[in-house]
């Protein structure tokens, strides 16, 4: 279990800044951009319960609105006892930036889920269906 690897601190730091008065549920994420920086998200709720963004889309919009459009792997942390994978939209939004980009969500237990977006989304809609 890779629990050495630096963005593991970067997505937790990042979770225990999340915003979720709501589901009380914590989530942070850390990716690795082409470049080599690191981009962190949590999850941020709203009153208006749609509104919710989930740690991985913040960590890539941070990623983008930094001039980058690629990542080689996204960490995902929850403080619970199982991990959590990406949920649907994120795996989407993940996908547009690299399908193979490794994902690993850990938690405060031993296991781990390890794999990449093309796994999490096969068939994906992408940019190369516009052409
Ligand atoms: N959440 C994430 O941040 N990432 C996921 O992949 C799953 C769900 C957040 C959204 C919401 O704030 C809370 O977890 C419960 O769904």
């Amino acid at each position: 279990m890779p629990r050495t690897d630096p963005l593991i601190e970067k997505a937790r730091a990042a979770a225990s800044r999340a915003y979720s008065p709501y589901s009380r549920f914590r989530v942070g994420a850390a990716l690795v951009a082409e470049s080599g920086a690191v981009f962190t998200g949590c999850n941020v709720e709203n009153a208006s319960y749609g509104l919710t963004i989930c740690a991985e889309r913040s960590a890539v919009f941070h990623m983008v609105a930094a001039g980058e459009t690629a990542f080689d792997r996204i960490v995902i942390y929850t403080p619970t006892a199982t991990p959590t994978a990406p949920c649907g939209a994120c795996r989407q939004v993940l996908n547009e930036f690299n399908p193979d980009a490794e994902v690993l969500s850990l938690c405060d237990g031993p296991d781990v889920l390890r794999s990449t977006v093309r796994e999490l989304l096969p068939g994906a809609f992408g940019p190369a269906n516009l052409g």
